[in-house]
């Protein structure tokens, strides 16, 4: 077995994602890891609620409360270690991650995102932007991806992508809360897959595996 996954889940708003992901590890669908901090820059949060009901750490910490950003990021650099934080979840996270925090944690943070990357990501596509941005499209079909966080948005290689069918009379909300459904079965997904140890990123690639990838290397070993 991998190391047990440590999760600080990113949190800006109510926290749906957040709360499938505890579900997937409280119901032992994801075995190997557990929520060990819930971060939010909103003190009225539902994901700070929801993380207090389960006894979850919960940091509310925005970069208003500091002078500089330096200040802000050591604070949230030495809150994730405390708490042995080594993978991010960001579920409806509304603040960039700083670069060094996304060099510290390369390839261990990952994003729910409410359409089909590459398409109708980017800065600005957040929330109901993007299901308009769908629907004026006239895309036959939209979905979630959950992807690596790199330093710009919406950026780094998918993971997981599931789709729905946009239908005809479609409005932006009735679309987001389909594809909220999916988003709460690939995210645990995509979380139950980093805590087998079977996700490989390989530049922009990614590379599921069937088994650990520690038992592939040591089968190569022997080999
Ligand atoms: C989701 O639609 C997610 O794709 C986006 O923000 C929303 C968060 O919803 N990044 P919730 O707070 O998890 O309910």
């Amino acid at each position: 077995m991998p190391d047990q996954l440590n999760i600080a889940v990113f949190a800006s708003g109510k926290g749906s994602n957040f709360k499938a992901i505890l579900e997937a590890i409280k119901t032992g669908k994801i075995q190997n890891a557990q929520i060990v901090l819930v971060v939010s820059n909103n003190s009225d949060a539902g994901a700070i609620d929801l993380a207090r009901e389960n006894n979850i750490p919960a940091l509310h910490i925005n970069r208003k409360q500091f002078e500089t950003d330096e200040d802000f990021n050591s604070t949230l650099t030495s809150s994730l270690e405390k708490h042995c934080v080594n993978f991010i979840a960001l579920a409806g996270y509304m603040k960039k991650i700083d670069p060094t925090i996304v060099r510290a944690f390369k390839n261990r943070i990952v994003n729910i995102h409410p359409a089909l990357l590459p398409k109708f990501g980017g800065s600005g596509m957040y929330g109901m932007r993007v299901h308009e941005a769908v629907i004026e499209s006239k895309e036959k079909i939209s979905g979630a991806s959950v992807h690596i966080v790199d330093e710009e948005y919406d950026n780094g290689p998918v993971v997981l992508q599931a789709t729905i069918p946009v239908e005809v009379n479609d409005t932006p909300s009735t679309l987001a809360a389909r594809v909220l459904k999916v988003e709460h079965e690939i995210y645990p997904e995509a979380i139950r897959l980093f805590s087998e140890g079977r996700i490989i990123v390989d530049g922009r690639k990614i590379i599921i595996t069937k088994i650990e990838v520690k038992e592939l290397k040591d089968e190569f070993d022997s080999n």
